[in-house]
């Protein structure tokens, strides 16, 4: 099975993706993750992608498309792209480079969240650096306050959960991957989650939509 999750900053994809993966088995594949690993291993491609991430920016298409292909070839049958495409560039890549190996996309997913909850949200995230694992100050908090609860390691801010960089990466979503819903529309396999629920319901429509 092939699934895309689309939808903005902190709409939830990263939390739903592990459940996802959990229960049928996808590889998650995030291309967040993958620059953030790359800039914390200060790796060449880390040089060369940090300054986007930090401003909020995309990283370009090329340097993108080439990376995620690289990764996609090694996993062959079943995975969940996160954040991957982003751009009409990207998702003509991912559809082009999938028709000429035989294969398709099962499904897509797009989370929705309004901008003040996406706000709430991303500025109470902490992340581990360690495994992963993603909590919120107030809604979804660690047992033990900024330490994390799998691997107990200190939980961070993510550089790009600041106010500021906050609404630019609302504006780069508006701009660069909205239109990938109308895109994913007219291919016909898109479907709408509303992603303002708790995070087990909003898991039980994702397994509805992957389950029809
Ligand atoms: P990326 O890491 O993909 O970030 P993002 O898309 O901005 O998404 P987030 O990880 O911020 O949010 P999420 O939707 O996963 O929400 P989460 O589950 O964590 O990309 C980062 C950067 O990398 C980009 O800005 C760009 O520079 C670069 N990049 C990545 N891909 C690229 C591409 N294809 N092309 C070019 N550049 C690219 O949840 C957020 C918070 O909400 C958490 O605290 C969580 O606990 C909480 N929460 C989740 N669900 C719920 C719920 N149902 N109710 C209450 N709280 C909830």
């Amino acid at each position: 099975m092939k699934l895309v999750l689309l939808g903005p900053p902190g709409a939830g994809k990263g939390t739903q993706a592990k459940k996802i993966e959990q229960e049928f088995g996808l590889k998650h594949i995030s291309t967040g993750d993958i620059f953030r690993e790359n800039i914390k291993n200060k790796t060449p491609l880390g040089e060369k992608v940090q300054a986007y991430l930090d401003g909020g920016n995309l990283v370009p298409d090329e340097l993108t498309i080439a990376m995620v292909w690289d990764r996609l070839d090694q996993e062959q049958d079943n995975y969940l792209l996160d954040g991957f495409p982003r751009t009409i560039e990207q998702a003509d890549a991912l559809t082009e480079g999938l028709q000429e190996r035989g294969q398709a996309l099962d499904h897509v997913i797009c989370i929705e969240v309004d901008a003040p909850t996406l706000v709430k949200r991303l500025s109470g995230r902490r992340s581990c650096p360690e495994c992963g694992a993603v909590y919120h100050v107030v809604d979804n908090p660690p047992t033990q306050e900024g330490i994390c609860d799998v691997c107990g390691h200190e939980l961070v801010q993510r550089a790009d959960d600041k106010k500021e960089t906050v609404a630019q990466r609302l504006d780069v979503y508006r701009a660069q991957t909205e239109p990938l819903i109308a895109y994913y529309e007219a291919q016909g396999n898109l479907v709408h989650i509303d992603g303002d629920h708790p995070v087990d319901d909003v898991f039980a429509a994702v397994r509805q939509a992957i389950d029809a």
